[in-house]
């Protein structure tokens, strides 16, 4: 029997919905080798006796923030797909990341149609009055909004100088209608239900017209070639935190 050599890929989160696609796709990918999956009641110690050089954490927002600063402290690089972070989270790993000079890739989408769907997005920004963005998820998602709606609101932010259309809304009657402001002008509608993955629009509108970007996921698969970039791609990565897979396409 043959044995494979490359970049021992350790996996956290291993048995969860991604975690179990992501550990198979690193099994097939050129180059990379599964090392340590792990799960909630596993030892992380593990991923050093099994020589884990990059580590991808699919887990939950609690666990990763123990887990990241661990990682760096063991000089691993990390790949997070986890979400719901917020920005004292992400300050706090960068810190972790570049004192151990490692890196620590963030990447709230891992499929290509949803980073380019907001490259497009903050192309168009300059150009119209108002955006609103409505992000749907399966009924088992347990952070909002989406990360990947987040990095849109951040990108639309960064894409344009003008402030966007004040709310006209002076009077509420069930609150949280009009969604939360996940950038200053920038709304964002989290809507869960069974039937649905991942999808997103992005609304934008001026007068006389809107126009609608819309990226729609249907199967996990659609993640697993992000994934394989990323953790190819990260230990190249600057030290400390990078945001967003178009940073390596
Ligand atoms: N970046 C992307 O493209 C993308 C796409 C989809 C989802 N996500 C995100 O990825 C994360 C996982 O999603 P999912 O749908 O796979 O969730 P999931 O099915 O609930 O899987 C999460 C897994 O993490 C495990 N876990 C919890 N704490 C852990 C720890 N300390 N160490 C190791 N494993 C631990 C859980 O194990 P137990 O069941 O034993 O607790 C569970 O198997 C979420 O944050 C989600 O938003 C990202």
């Amino acid at each position: 029997m043959t044995r494979r050599t490359g970049t021992i890929v350790g996996v956290l989160g291993a048995r969860g919905r991604m975690g179990t696609a992501i550990c198979a796709a690193i099994e097939e990918a050129d180059g990379l080798v599964l090392g340590p999956a792990l799960g909630s009641s596993d030892d992380r110690s593990q991923l050093l006796a099994g020589g884990a050089e990059v580590v991808v954490d699919v887990t939950n927002r609690a666990a990763a923030i123990e887990n990241l600063p661990w990682l760096a402290s063991h000089g691993i690089h990390a790949v997070v797909g986890t979400t719901g972070f917020d920005d004292e989270d992400v300050a706090g790993f960068d810190r972790a990341f570049t004192e151990a000079e490692r890196s620590c890739f963030l990447v709230p989408n891992f499929s290509i149609g949803a980073v380019l769907m907001m490259r497009f997005a903050a192309e168009a920004a300059p150009y119209f009055a108002g955006v609103e963005i409505i992000e749907l998820h399966h009924e088992r998602k347990t952070d909002a909004p989406s990360g990947t709606a987040q990095l849109t609101a951040d990108r639309l932010a960064s894409a344009r100088s003008e402030p966007w259309a004040p709310d006209p809304t002076t009077h509420e009657t069930v609150a949280g209608a009009r969604g939360g402001e996940a950038a200053p002008g920038i709304r964002v509608h989290s809507v869960r239900l069974p039937g649905l993955l991942a999808h997103q629009e992005v609304l934008f509108g001026a007068t006389g017209q809107t126009l609608t970007i819309r990226h729609d996921s249907y199967d996990r698969a659609a993640f697993m070639p992000g994934v394989v970039r990323a953790v190819r791609a990260v230990s190249e990565l600057q030290p400390g935190v990078t945001v967003g897979l178009d940073a390596v396409l």
